[in-house]
C-alpha cells in the first residue's frame, strides 16, 4: 500500500451517493449536486451539506436560511451533471428539467418531482471548515415515495437504482445481486 502525506485531491473515498440541494431566494430557484453531505442526528433531525463559498448556492442558502436535499435515481445522471457543470449565477437551472418542482410544505425550498426522497431543512448553523462550509439543517419535513421503500425504511434496490458518483464526471449505481444480510 502506498502512503502519501495528507489527502491528495482525488476521489479515493468515493463512490458516494449524490444529493441535489435546492434553494430559493427572491423567487430565484437553484439546484446544486453534492456528494459531501450526511445525516447528523435523529433527534433533533439534522442533515449536513458541505458547500464551497465559490458556489452561487452558498450565498442563496445564507440569504434564505433554507435548503432542500433531494435524492434522485441513476437515470437522472445527465441532468445532475448539467446542474453541476453550470452556475445559477449564469443559468436558470430550474429550466434545465422538464419534470419541474413544487414548493415545500414547511419551507419555501423547491422539491424536485423526480426525487424519491426529499428533506426540507431550515438552516440552524454553519461552520467554515477549510475551503468548504458545513451547513446544518433542521429537517422540518421529509417527502418520500412509499413504493420505493421496504417497510417504509430501506430502499428497494431491486427496482430502484440510486445515483452514486465515482469522480471525474463518472456515475455508477449499486448491484442488487450483492445485497446480503450480515
Ligand atoms: C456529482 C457532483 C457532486 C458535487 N459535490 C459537491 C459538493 O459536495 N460540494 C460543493 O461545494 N460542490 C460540489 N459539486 C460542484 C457543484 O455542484 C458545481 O460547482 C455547481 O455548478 C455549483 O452551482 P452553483 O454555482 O449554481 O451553486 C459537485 C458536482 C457534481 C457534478
Amino acid at each position: 500500500m502506498r502512503v502519501v502525506e495528507g489527502m491528495p485531491k482525488t476521489y479515493y473515498h468515493y463512490p458516494r451517493i449524490v444529493a441535489v440541494a435546492g434553494m430559493r431566494f427572491n423567487n430565484k430557484v437553484n439546484f446544486i449536486p453534492l456528494v459531501w453531505h450526511t445525516g447528523l442526528s435523529f433527534s433533533p433531525p439534522l442533515y449536513g451539506i458541505s458547500i464551497s463559498p465559490k458556489r452561487f448556492s452558498f450565498e442563496l442558502i445564507l440569504k434564505s436560511g433554507e435548503f432542500s436535499v433531494n435524492f434522485v435515481e441513476f437515470k437522472y445522471r445527465n441532468v445532475v451533471e448539467k446542474w453541476g457543470s453550470v452556475s445559477g449565477r449564469d443559468v436558470d437551472k430550474s429550466n434545465l428539467i422538464r419534470a419541474g418542482f413544487k414548493n415545500g410544505i414547511k419551507t419555501d425550498t423547491p422539491i424536485l418531482d423526480i426525487a424519491y426522497v426529499v428533506h426540507e431543512c431550515e438552516l440552524i448553523e454553519h461552520y467554515t471548515l477549510g475551503d468548504h462550509t458545513l451547513f446544518v439543517g433542521l429537517v422540518k419535513a421529509t417527502h418520500y415515495r412509499e413504493d420505493y421503500f421496504d417497510d417504509k425504511t430501506m430502499l428497494k434496490v431491486d427496482s430502484v437504482s440510486p445515483l452514486l458518483y465515482l469522480g471525474k464526471h463518472v456515475y455508477i449505481t449499486v448491484d442488487p445481486e450483492s445485497k446480503e444480510s450480515a
